[in-house]
């Protein structure tokens, strides 16, 4: 078997904290994977003057894929995974499991993903004066009247395109079959402002519900992006793959871990057509630095799912599961948690699973 190569960027703040204990765990299951640590965010700047070298770069193609803690800004990697290997899609699962505390009184049966597009909408950030508009002669679509170009101010275009949103479409109908056969609901949500942007936003659902219609054993639903955050929090248990445009899907996906517990338990994959990456939604973390408390689920989930598409599933299923029974058990949680127990803690209790 060829030894797998995973690229490791251990992030800022509070989460090489969650990182380093992670990759130990997964070390501790002997999958002969070889690990690549470069230098990179405020250690990189420190070090090299760089938050992200060519040899971190390096380190990223060399690998199979890259285990991603959390970065202060996209210049530490984070802009390079998404546009650099192009993962468009972005899986964020949010998954109930016994003994995570949650602010629902009927959190049962709770367990779908928000597919966030990746690369497109708002976060290319191409913004700008409002006077550099002058040349395209922009008329508002309710009004018809012209945008008046002398106003000081600023814009930012937002931009959706056919074969990016065809792909990611395509990825969550993929998606909800995999779920499907094993007992998910078959169902692709689309959710977008499709009402009022009646053309960007508009392509996003037409393009999803024509991709979904290729799908026979697939059901497809629309919802207008406020109506969906509403209707996450007072009947989650509806959804199975909820597909959105990025900047919708960056809020939303925080949105709904809260459904189950927090971001502290919250996990994501990014994929593109040749390279995965695989990272805790949550961000750095810098009030619990230093602490041994942050809650390390999100990144070990990361981790399991990590492991699933190097094509170790048994060991994938493990990690999981041992997750899961330390939160049935909810000896060993982490203070977000209701518990009493440090990061190391719950970390050493999930290995004893193993
Ligand atoms: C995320 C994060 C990033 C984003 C930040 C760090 C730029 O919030 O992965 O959701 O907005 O995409
Ligand atoms: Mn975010």
């Amino acid at each position: 078997m060829v030894r797998k190569k995973v690229c490791v960027i251990k992030g800022d703040d509070a989460s090489p904290e969650v990182v380093l204990p992670t990759v130990k765990i997964l070390e501790g299951m002997k999958l002969g994977i070889e690990f690549l640590w470069p230098v990179t965010g405020a250690e990189g700047i420190q070090k090299n003057g760089n938050p992200f070298s060519a040899e971190a770069k390096k380190a990223v193609d060399e690998a199979d894929c890259t285990l991603f803690g959390s970065a202060r800004s996209m210049e530490s990697g984070l802009g390079y995974l998404r546009w650099g290997k192009k993962t468009y899609a972005n899986f964020r699962p949010v998954k109930w499991m016994k003994g995570m505390r949650t602010p629902l009184k009927n959190p049962e049966g709770i367990d779908f993903v928000v597919i966030r597009e990746n690369l497109e909408g708002l976060y290319p950030g191409r913004e700008g004066d409002i006077e550099r508009l002058e040349p395209l002669k922009l008329t508002d679509y309710i009004t018809g009247q012209a945008l008046n170009t002398s106003m000081k101010g600023k814009f930012a275009v937002r931009v959706i395109t056919e074969e990016n949103t065809r792909n990611i479409a395509k990825a969550s109908c993929d998606l909800a079959i995999k779920r499907k056969a094993k007992g998910g609901k078959g169902k692709v949500t689309v959710s977008s402002k499709y009402n009022m942007l009646r053309q960007s936003d508009e392509l996003f659902r037409r393009i999803v519900e024509e991709t979904v219609r290729y799908y026979p054993e697939l059901n497809f639903e629309q919802q207008v992006i406020d109506n969906f955050c509403q209707q996450m929090i007072i009947h989650p248990q509806q959804f199975d793959v909820v597909v959105m445009p990025n900047e919708h899907g960056d809020v939303m996906a925080d949105g709904a871990a809260g459904l189950v517990g927090g971001l502290g338990l919250a996990p994501s994959a990014c994929f593109g057509k040749n390279y995965a990456y695989f990272e805790p939604v949550h961000g750095t973390a810098p009030d619990l630095k230093g602490k041994n408390i942050i809650n390390p689920t999100a990144m070990i989930l990361s981790g399991s799912w990590m492991l699933e598409y190097l094509g170790l599933k048994e060991a994938a299923q493990r990690l999981e599961r041992a997750v899961y029974e330390v939160y049935n058990e909810g000896e060993y949680l982490t203070p977000d948690q209701g518990g009493h127990s440090s990061t190391a803690e719950f970390c050493k209790a999930v290995s004893e699973k193993l």
